[in-house]
């Protein structure tokens, strides 16, 4: 093996080494794939069609859609590509990319659920300052202060593990390219400056967290002070969908990065990448959709719309 990164292209973990096997991992993630594309188009679509879904809850939930999408779009096409085509092989521009998007999709998500919290905090336990609070440039600023550092958290994480010399080869065992994969090729200890990095990224995200749990704590002692038994319900159902996808998401992606390091069983690290990378954008539409009136009646106008169009 050379001792610098000389080659220009990494190998990623194959699913399946039978042409037929190949073919069904390529039809079963085109499936799930689709399903995604469906389900959050049509969140965005509702939203962005239907005036009474212009509230900053709604505006939220069309970007964590679009974020969605995007982390999707990172890796199962690439992986799909690779089964289709018999090859294992992505370009080191192509790796660099992947590791970009998909620390900037994933940490813009979380910043989106805990300004959502604050969302929910300022709408239940403020309600009569919830206009002020949550103004339209607010929300903009809000949003825009989330997607800001997640895209520099990504630009520093990406630049610096990629400015480590690698000398353990270049093959990735897992599907697509992920920071502690790509650490583990590096030479003796140079990767402790990003594993500083990741920790720092780490208290961040652990501080988001915090301030999440403490705004849902006081969003309960409020609900649960409301007299009427269906305002309960209502305020409820306005929360418990996001308190289950935070929840979805900060495990799965707590268990994929805080593993211990000598547990790491090939197999493990593949059934953890498959639940943090897919299934928060596969069920965020369904958590969100489910037990929401208002955007199922979105929904509902948009399919009528639609139908009348076409008689
Ligand atoms: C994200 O949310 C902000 C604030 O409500 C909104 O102005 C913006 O249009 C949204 N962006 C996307 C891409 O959904």
């Amino acid at each position: 093996m050379s001792n610098s990164s000389s080659f220009n292209k990494f190998l990623l973990l194959a699913f399946a080494d039978t042409r037929e096997l190949q073919l069904l991992h390529f039809s079963l993630c085109l499936g799930i794939y689709l399903a995604v594309l469906l389900g959050n188009g049509l969140v965005i679509t509702a939203v962005a069609c239907d005036h009474h879904l212009h509230t900053p809850m709604y505006s939220f939930l069309l970007n964590l859609s679009v974020l969605d999408l995007g982390s999707i779009s990172t890796t199962v096409p690439k992986s799909m590509a690779n089964s289709l085509w018999d090859t294992r092989a992505i370009s080191y521009s192509g790796c660099a990319a992947q590791v970009f998007f998909s620390v900037f999709l994933f940490a813009a998500e979380f910043y989106l659920l805990t300004v959502m919290a604050y969302d929910r905090f300022v709408a239940i336990c403020r309600p009569l300052h919830y206009g002020t609070i949550m103004g339209s440039r607010a929300c903009v600023k809000m949003a825009a202060a989330a997607w800001g550092t997640a895209f520099l958290n990504a630009l520093l994480h990406t630049a610096n593990t990629f400015s480590i010399p690698l000398c353990q080869g270049n093959v990735v065992e897992q599907f697509f390219c992920e920071i502690p994969q790509i650490l583990k090729l590096s030479c003796s200890d140079s990767y402790l400056r990003e594993v500083g990095l990741l920790v720092f990224s780490a208290c961040l995200g652990f501080g988001c967290f915090i301030f999440i749990v403490l705004s849902y704590m006081q969003i309960f002692t409020a609900v649960l002070r409301i007299p009427s038994e269906s305002g309960r319900r209502k305020a409820f159902s306005t929360c418990l969908p996001h308190l289950a996808v935070v929840s979805l998401f900060v495990s799965t992606g707590l268990f994929a990065y805080l593993k211990p390091p000598f547990f790491s069983l090939p197999a493990l690290d593949l059934v953890l990448a498959v639940l943090y990378t897919v299934v928060p954008p596969a069920v965020n539409p369904l958590i969100y959709s489910m037990r929401n009136k208002e955007l199922k009646d979105g929904l509902n106008k948009l399919i009528q719309l639609v139908l009348f169009q076409q008689q």
